[in-house]
């Protein structure tokens, strides 16, 4: 399968690389972008027209890097004007809005929109992640918490972090872990290193702790028909305290997920005759 190969300019330290940013409609992706470049916010909200397109220079260790980005909008309607850009691509911006769950649950949708434009030339094991839970500093309007973030980014091998396009925070680290993991691939042939995606829990493990998360009561909890025998009910739990046991499993989350665990089979137990 291909790499999507940086293009190299005759001096060997230089590097040419392509990033673009997506995610819904403003959840935030030229504001972050904004702050990094101009050092600026602007609280107005303009929505980006298609494409946006800008040149940043940086340097990371002794390479210079020039970074073109392309900032995509979020909207659907320019779904036909997006399409086009996401091929040779070594970074993505995924941005989600923490306040609103919708945004956060797009992030697949967003993924599956770019790997079925990439097409065969898809590998996406060439790109370098990175995902923004975007305006912390709203707190009270939280509706996706840090953990559950964290969970679905870095079961994927990606990178994760808490910013807000306001106030600055976690912009520049960010930007600086992107660029410098973006290098990292590149010195690596074109392929993420090993090490980025190897975070000590399964996807299964990421999976069942988001659903549980997810579930709307005790049966769907423990992943069981409502009537379930009290046989049935144990054997669901067994399967699922062996996957999320705190010894078993360092996945974010997994205690709370396991402590809920107990307590559905518990509540059901009691009714069951
Ligand atoms: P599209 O271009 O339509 O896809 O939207 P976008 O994702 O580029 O959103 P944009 O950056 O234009 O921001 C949308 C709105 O959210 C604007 O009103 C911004 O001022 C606001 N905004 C962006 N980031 C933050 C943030 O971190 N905190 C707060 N409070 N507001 C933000
Ligand atoms: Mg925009």
């Amino acid at each position: 399968m291909e790499t999507n190969a940086p293009k190299r300019r005759d001096n060997k330290k230089s590097l040419r690389v392509k990033v673009i940013s997506l995610g819904n409609a403003e959840v935030g992706k030229s504001c972050i972008i904004k702050r990094y470049c101009e050092k600026r916010f602007v609280p107005k909200y303009l929505a980006t027209i298609g494409i946006d397109y800008g040149v940043t220079k940086v340097q990371v260790r002794d390479r210079e890097i020039k970074v073109n980005i392309f900032d995509m909008a979020g909207h659907p309607f320019f779904y036909e004007v997006r399409n086009e850009f996401y091929k040779d691509s070594q970074g993505v911006l995924l941005v989600y809005d923490v306040g609103l769950r919708e945004s956060f649950d797009a992030l697949d949708s967003w993924l599956g929109e770019m790997k079925q434009e990439m097409g065969s030339q898809a590998n996406m094991d060439s790109i370098v992640f990175i995902v923004c839970a975007n305006k912390v500093d709203l707190s009270k309007r939280r509706a996706v918490d840090e953990g559950e973030g964290r969970l679905w980014a870095e079961s994927r091998g990606f990178h994760y972090f808490e910013t807000s396009a306001q106030s600055g925070e976690g912009i520049n680290e960010m930007f600086q872990s992107f660029f410098s993991s973006i290098t990292d691939m590149c010195e690596n042939g074109g392929k993420r290193p090993v090490a980025e995606v190897s975070v000590g829990f399964t996807k299964e493990q990421a999976d069942t702790i988001r659903r549980i998360r997810n579930s709307k009561d005790s049966w769907d909890m423990l992943g069981v028909k409502p009537g379930a025998t009290r046989e049935e009910v144990n054997k669901a739990y067994r399967k699922l305290a062996v996957l999320l046991h705190p010894d078993k499993c360092v996945a974010p989350g997994s205690e709370d997920a396991f402590k809920a665990v107990v307590n559905a089979r518990t509540s059901l137990l009691k009714n069951i005759k």
